[in-house]
């Protein structure tokens, strides 16, 4: 077997399951899950409608390079939003949702034949990215969300020796869990440091259509062009309708950007085998041409978030983040993973431990005494979470 396997970590909810298993939830009240970050809104009726005309497409084999009009569709949508153009027969590829793509591009970037070679994350970070630069080949180096940044990431502190090595920079912004988007300044760094060193930008941006300032987040192709990077040399971008059109079981998103890398990732998919169906490109068609259900969706989003982040933040280090469906919260007394075991077994709220999301680094867990909290359900589930959370942290220290 790829003895690599060996070296994947077990995944949060693994983890979460064993801190859990010990616990005897409150049944005076009911379950309330704020862990799993999977969207609940409805899913527009218009995904619905393409997704059963596109049944005739199912007797035939997908493109892996996708079916133009939906190439079309996506192009149209990333000039609308970020008013930049892209050619949609060689820079963009439609994918099965990010989580594969983000996945599959480690395998198609990295050279494990070269010296050290090295992928970087930040840290805390969506855990697939670890599990695709191990599986790979490479090394990940973990560098922390700075709670004085913003919660952005800490560029500054890798060492030139890292960057030398690096062969693959994932980034994440809006990102899970901390919600922070990442500033202008952050991206000149890194198109700066990619220029020097020759290394791959991975840009994770699944979570851009949901935000709470009045501006949207800056997206990597806007900025790349901005930078005055060449036809976005060394940056691929990935995105997907998962939140933005809440079909996470659809399996659609896209990826953007260098057209040299998604030729070769597009032969990579090919042997790969993971063409979109066919179906679920006609559905996609629609979903990325209307932006009437984005908006109502991020409306919804906003209302629940103005109502829960105020009540949490009388107890809990938490304020309104960038963007994305996630509280990043400090707890008091710091025990990520107590207080979320004792608040199941006092008020039956599920909360993922912060130290769960993220790696230890020279003793330092930059995601410990926080709980990342998914503001996923309705409005009125999430208000009784809160005041559950509430009640729960007061009964502690009062
Ligand atoms: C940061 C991040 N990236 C990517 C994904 C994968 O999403 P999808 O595969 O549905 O596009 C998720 C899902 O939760 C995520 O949190």
């Amino acid at each position: 077997m790829n003895p690599q396997l060996a070296h994947l970590q077990p995944y949060p909810f693994e983890r979460l399951k064993l801190l859990f298993a010990p616990v005897k939830p409150n049944s005076n009240y009911s379950a309330i899950s704020l862990g799993i970050g999977e969207p609940r809104h409805a899913t527009p009726q218009l995904v619905l409608d393409a997704l059963s005309c596109g049944t005739g497409e199912l007797s035939s084999y997908p493109l892996t390079a996708g079916q133009p009009a939906l190439k079309e569709a996506c192009a149209g949508w990333v000039e609308r939003r970020y008013g930049v153009r892209v050619d949609p027969a060689t820079q963009i590829l439609p994918v099965n949702g990010t989580r594969e793509a983000l996945f599959a591009f480690a395998q198609t970037m990295i050279d494990p034949t070269r010296p050290n070679a090295t992928v970087i994350c930040p840290n805390p970070f969506y855990q697939i990215y670890e599990g695709a630069a191990i599986l790979a080949g490479a090394t990940p180096y973990y560098v922390p969300s700075d709670p004085s940044l913003n919660f952005n990431i800490s560029w500054d502190t890798v060492p030139d020796r890292v960057w030398e090595s690096t062969q693959l920079v994932y980034v994440c912004s809006p990102g899970n869990p901390t919600g922070a988007v990442m500033p202008w300044s952050d991206w000149e760094k890194l198109f700066r440091r990619s220029e020097r060193h020759g290394f791959v930008i991975a840009s994770d941006e699944c979570y851009s259509e949901i935000y709470f300032r009045d501006e949207p987040p800056l997206g990597s192709l806007d900025a790349s062009t901005r930078f005055g990077l060449r036809d976005f040399k060394n940056l691929v971008m990935f995105t997907s309708l998962s939140k933005r059109s809440n079909v996470p079981g659809m399996r659609s998103g896209f990826v953007a950007g260098d057209a040299r890398l998604l030729k070769s990732f597009l032969l990579y998919r090919t042997y790969h085998g993971s063409a979109v169906s066919g179906m679920v490109q006609a559905a996609s068609v629609a979903a990325w041409s209307d932006e009437t259900h984005v908006e109502e969706n991020r409306a919804l989003y906003r209302r629940k978030f103005a109502t829960v982040t105020p009540m949490l933040s009388e107890v809990l280090d938490v304020r309104l983040p960038d963007a994305a469906f996630y509280l990043w919260a400090g707890v008091p007394g710091g025990d990520d993973e107590g207080f979320a075991r004792d608040l199941l077994a006092r008020y039956n709220v599920t909360v993922l431990p912060g130290s769960y999301l993220a790696r230890s680094v020279n003793g330092v867990n930059p995601g410990s005494g926080r709980i990342r909290m998914a503001l996923v359900a309705e409005t009125e589930e999430c208000v009784e979470a809160a005041k559950r959370i509430v009640d729960f942290v007061k009964g502690n220290t009062g």
